[in-house]
């Protein structure tokens, strides 16, 4: 143990090193070449090497490599930084190592308290075992989805786990083409069909035309097909947008479907006053995908899927076999019941640091502070004359374009806006990321980051504007 004690020691202070200096260091830059050879191409040492000597390889070849997302103005995709103290106990879950399928001991009992906060931030109902963490949002809707087909067979009645789908009318489910991939890949994973996930009409602001949906759930059960579920998106990846919840609720109640939210995003723009109507109908879902290694900044990797009747997700996974049978686990039985992982990490330890470092205040001020530079940034776009803002708006997302010479055709402005991101990326002083938003290329940004400032987007439109000069 002294040499761990040793290396952890060292360990901590490369990891606050890091962590300190990333501001100053390019937001990325590729890897070179050599260092890709040693990163893909070494060979397993025959003899186990010193803890120390492995701290200086990851100071040297991995450490000066990164995503970007540490950096103020890193606003790719949706990713955040690290919080602190997410960062700071993830060594501790690894030295406990548990499985935290269930059982009595400190893993699986903190996740019923951290899944009751993510609740509870957001506003969703939370009866007893109503939610567990997963991988990411992917993992967290496959949950979601195949919780909803069981229940559909069920209650058409017939087993979807026992039967399979074949023979059976096809289960319909309903999203806009602003839906995350996710949503797709997990209907697919499930045998529904990419046929039978209907693409939904969006509105100006790209969100779910409630009355396209209600038309088409209706041609699908004149024609025989069972309408099951419908999926609305509490922060889409484009654009932010947050589909009208209330009424695709009320749509779903009357024609019985399953409602599931994807918040993996967005779902804790609730938070924000400004923000907060666009939820209406959140609480009204039957499952919720949440990602507390989104905004929360929650060391990645960490979902989770609330649910409103967690007995059908239990409905839906559980199979114990008998050497797993556990006969003090109480009414809500292990985790492992409810989703397709059996030995589970320790997920519960980084967002619980995370949430009690913030406190409620400080993960709203995290989610203010983020909304109201996106809204900046959309108003100095709309004043600027060589930038076109593409939609309102709503969360911490600014979906718009670099629109530098007056009179270009669309084809030109498409062919821009797309080599502007990777040229952007390249200069290492921003970084952002492509869409195609609304039949047009467009540029987004997601704001995520704490430390991000206003002067950080004034650098951000320059960059844009350096890069396509060189372009
Ligand atoms: C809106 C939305 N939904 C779902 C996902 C998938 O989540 P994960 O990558 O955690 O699996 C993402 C990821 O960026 C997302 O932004």
């Amino acid at each position: 143990m002294h040499e761990l004690r040793e290396a952890g020691a060292k360990a901590a202070r490369i990891m606050a090193d890091h962590l300190e200096g990333v501001a100053e260091r390019p937001v990325w830059r590729p890897v070179p070449d050599g260092e890709l050879a040693w990163l893909t191409g070494q060979e397993l040492p025959e003899t186990g090497r010193a803890l120390d000597d492995l701290l200086e390889d990851a100071r040297e070849h991995v450490l000066p490599y990164p995503m970007g997302n540490g950096h103020p103005r890193f606003f790719g995709w949706v990713n955040s930084p690290p919080n602190p103290a997410g960062v700071l106990v993830e060594p501790l879950a690894a030295a406990l190592n548990p499985s935290c399928a269930g059982g009595d001991h400190a893993g699986p009992h903190l996740e019923r308290t951290v899944v009751r906060w993510l609740a509870g931030l957001v506003g969703f109902p939370h009866p007893p075992g109503g939610g567990l963490l997963t991988s990411g949002a992917s993992m967290a809707t496959v949950i979601c989805l195949a919780t909803a087909r069981q229940q559909a067979a069920l209650a058409d009645g017939w087993d979807a786990r026992e039967e399979g789908l074949s023979g059976r009318p096809p289960l319909v489910m309903y999203v806009t083409e602003e839906g995350h991939s996710c949503l797709h890949k997990a209907a697919q994973l499930l045998g529904l069909g990419a046929r039978n996930v209907r693409l939904v009409p969006v509105d100006g602001a790209y969100r779910m035309d409630v009355r396209a949906l209600r038309a088409m759930i209706a041609e699908d059960l004149d024609a025989g097909r069972r309408p099951f579920c419908v999926a609305g998106s509490a922060g889409t990846v484009n654009s932010g947008a947050v589909d009208p919840l209330d009424g695709i609720a009320d749509v779903a109640a009357s024609y019985g479907l399953w409602f599931h939210v994807d918040g993996a995003y967005g779902a804790l723009g609730v938070l924000d006053g400004g923000a907060a109507p666009h939820y209406a109908g959140m609480e009204q879902a039957d499952s919720l995908a949440l990602d507390p290694h989104k905004w929360l900044g929650v060391p990645v990797g960490c979902g989770c899927a609330l649910l409103r009747d967690p007995a059908a997700a239990r409905a839906a996974f559980s199979l114990v076999p008998s050497y797993l049978v556990d006969e003090n686990a109480g009414d809500l039985g292990w985790f492992a019941e409810y989703g397709p992982e059996q030995t589970r990490p320790f997920r519960a330890l980084k967002t619980w640091a995370t949430l009690s470092y913030l406190g409620r205040s400080g993960v709203r001020r995290l989610v203010e502070h983020t909304t109201g530079l996106a809204r900046t940034l959309g108003e100095m776009i709309e004043a600027a004359p060589d930038f076109e803002l593409l939609a309102p708006v709503t969360t911490s997302i600014t979906a718009f374009r670099h629109t530098p010479r007056a009179g270009a055709l669309p084809r030109e402005l498409d062919e821009l806006n797309r080599a502007l991101p990777v040229a952007v990326q390249a200069r290492g002083n921003a970084f952002l990321t492509g869409t195609r938003l609304g039949g047009r290329d467009a540029l987004r940004t997601c704001i995520l980051h704490p430390g991000t400032t206003e002067q950080d987007l004034v650098v951000l439109l320059e960059e844009i504007r350096l890069a396509a000069k060189a372009l």
